[in-house]
């Protein structure tokens, strides 16, 4: 038989992440490409799930989420951002963030709508919105500190733009936008009725007094804005998969619709976990950021005598690092795993109109500090 497969999944080509993670592997190589943590969240959490699953907290969720981390999501951030949302209506719990982005660019984007992307992207937006049948416009965010042109912007928004889709802080370049990039976005996407999907996965990892602003708090964003955050990143356990969103009840009736018939409901005994985990999320955060921020900056200071200069990252745990410059990424990471046994990610892959990921390379620094150490001594013994 001949398989054909739909002509939207033909469009799919296989991650970068899968190709990266598995010539890692073939090479036994440090694996500073993947991005999520290779040690543990805190036992205390794991204790939560077990605690759930011995009182029988193992059957269907309800569809929207189970009530206390609705609850408990609506809490938090009127108590950090001074929002409501109400956990009603206007918080669904989701498969990762993932599904948040998928439901949510598949319930508001039509065959033909223009959504507008910055590059380097998290490359689900790009293919979320293909499968869709949206028609991705994409924004280059500049180096060194990944900032955009406000005319091109401007002048990218068409009749047939429908949604702006925001990732703040930033993979896989670290960037934290400003207040002035904020209002600017806000101003156009008021001007023109548009939907933002702001993914905020790395809401609690900024450094350097650098403070997250949800881009929903800014006055007339919250009507027109689906937050997606995920206790993946913030818990440290991406596994689990315990994502959500928040916005207004009719956006979150639409990601509903689609999620009925994608995954209907999601891990219970995770979410009572997770419930249970951000009612502690002021004691746990000071010592997650301290972590964070101390693997940053070893991976800054150990880079600097190397052939790979560091872009500083304002938030999230990846950090873009500008290669030497007869080089170019794809070849470069290839031959870093074969032969100098460390794994990269290739950015030029997140990009579509600009080649200035060809001059760098992702890395991960939310590893063990054993891992980072092995890494970077990889990179090091890099000479031209
Ligand atoms: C920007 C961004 N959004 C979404 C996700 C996926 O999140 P989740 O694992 O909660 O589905 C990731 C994972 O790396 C990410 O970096």
């Amino acid at each position: 038989m001949t398989i054909q497969l739909s002509k939207r999944t033909e469009k799919i080509p296989e991650s970068v992440f899968t190709a990266m993670s598995r010539l890692a592997i073939e090479n036994k190589a440090v694996n500073l490409g993947q991005g999520f943590p290779d040690f543990n969240g805190p036992d205390w959490l794991i204790e939560e799930v077990y605690k759930a699953m011995k009182e029988g907290k193992n059957q269907y969720a309800p569809s929207i989420g189970i009530l206390t981390l609705r609850k408990n999501i609506s809490a938090l951030y009127k108590s950090i951002y001074d929002i409501d949302w109400s956990y009603d209506n206007e918080v669904i719990i989701t498969m990762g963030a993932t599904e948040a982005l998928y439901s949510s660019i598949h319930s508001v984007v039509d065959e033909g709508d223009e959504v507008i992307i910055f590059e380097p992207f998290y490359d689900s937006y790009m293919y979320d919105v293909l499968l869709a049948g949206g028609i991705p416009k994409l924004i280059t965010l500049h180096k060194p500190d990944f900032s955009f042109d406000f005319e091109e912007f401007e002048n990218a928004i068409t009749n047939k733009t429908k949604v702006i889709i925001l990732n703040n802080p930033q993979n896989p370049t670290g960037k934290v936008y400003t207040k002035k990039e904020l209002d600017f976005i806000s101003d156009i996407a008021i001007k023109n009725d548009l939907i933002i999907i702001s993914d905020e996965v790395y809401e609690f990892l900024t450094y350097d007094n650098v403070n997250h602003i949800p881009i929903s708090t800014i006055p007339g964003m919250k009507e027109r804005t689906i937050t997606i955050s995920s206790a993946g990143k913030t818990f440290g356990f991406t596994g689990w998969k315990i994502g959500w969103a928040c916005a207004n009840k009719d956006f979150i009736r639409g990601i509903h619709s689609v999620r009925q018939w994608t995954t209907f409901a999601v891990n219970t005994p995770c979410q009572h976990a997770v419930a249970f985990g951000l009612t502690k999320i002021m004691e746990y955060l000071p010592d997650f950021r301290k972590l964070y921020l101390q693997k940053r900056d070893f991976i800054i200071q150990e880079l600097k005598d190397s052939l790979f200069s560091p872009i500083i990252p304002l938030g999230s745990y990846f950090i873009m690092v500008n290669i030497p410059e007869n080089k170019n990424d794809m070849e470069l990471a290839i031959e870093l795993v074969k032969d100098y046994k460390v794994a990269t990610i290739p950015p030029s892959v997140f990009y579509s109109n600009s080649d200035e990921g060809k001059s760098m390379l992702r890395l991960c620094f939310a590893k063990q500090d054993e891992t980072l150490k092995n890494g970077i001594k990889n990179l090091k013994a890099y000479k031209l």
